[in-house]
């Protein structure tokens, strides 16, 4: 039985170079959140939640209460991205709640002090990049982080229309992975579905957070299916 607080170590969920759909529970009917994520279960073991603080971006999600009651109705692997200005004051509680790993964005500065609470929480590390934030403000951290998260869209809500002028950024931040022999996933996040997941793919991207695409669809593991094959195929054919 998995032990609460204690997160799965991200190299036995997803090898680097493997890939994974992410479903985003931001599109989940918030109604019955334990059955999306039975739902979903049977096709990916990774679920990305998103907190929003009402004020980093101006929308307000979910805390770790949410996050504890659906830790014990599911094992997925729980990607906890924090939209928030203060995410210091909460780490503890989401590592307590059972989230395995959580991202927090650069553009609020105390990344080193943050990545330092993070480990001592025993959580999986990402960053964030919202899309005006270049790549190089996440490189001086690539060798103590899990995970980069590039945004895809302005973070804040669901829905919106992938910005392909973020695919240099992935290949800027794949190239430096590789060059740099990082253990760091790519993670891309905002309108990702089987058209947009590919482009992401081939820049780079190897975590595919898709919100809509998934939950917004009649069948959502059909849709997690899909975005997962294109990717393959699309990975294939260079
Ligand atoms: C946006 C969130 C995303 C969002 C993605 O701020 O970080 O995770 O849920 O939703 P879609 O896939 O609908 O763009
Ligand atoms: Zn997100």
């Amino acid at each position: 039985m998995r032990v609460q607080g204690v997160a799965a170590s991200l190299a036995d969920v997803i090898p680097i170079g493997d890939i994974h759909v992410a479903p985003s529970m931001l599109s989940a009917d918030f109604g019955h959140l334990a059955d999306a994520v039975e739902t979903i279960a049977s096709e990916t073991s990774w679920l990305h939640i998103d907190v929003m603080d009402g004020h980093f971006v101006p929308n307000l999600t979910i805390g770790p209460p949410v996050v504890a009651s659906l830790r014990r109705e599911s094992s997925l692997f729980f990607d906890c991205h924090l939209m928030m200005t203060n995410p210091e004051r909460y780490l503890e509680a989401f590592a307590r709640a059972g989230a395995d790993l959580c991202s927090v964005h650069v553009e609020i500065g105390k990344t080193d002090q943050l990545i330092d609470q993070m480990r001592a929480l025993g959580l999986n590390v990402g960053l964030v990049l919202s899309p005006d934030t270049p790549f190089s403000v996440a490189a001086p951290f690539l060798d103590r982080i899990d995970l980069l998260l590039v945004m895809s869209v302005f973070p804040g809500f669901g829905g919106q229309s992938f910005m392909p002028e973020v695919l240099p950024k992935i290949s800027e931040a794949r190239d430096a992975i590789r060059n740099g022999r990082h253990q760091v996933l790519i993670e891309v996040d905002g309108g990702v579905d089987r058209a947009t997941a590919p482009l992401a793919a081939i820049a780079g991207a190897q975590v595919f957070v898709a919100g809509n695409a998934v939950f917004g669809a009649d069948d959502p593991c059909a849709a997690i299916v899909a975005i997962r094959d294109a990717v393959t195929t699309s990975l294939a054919a260079r």
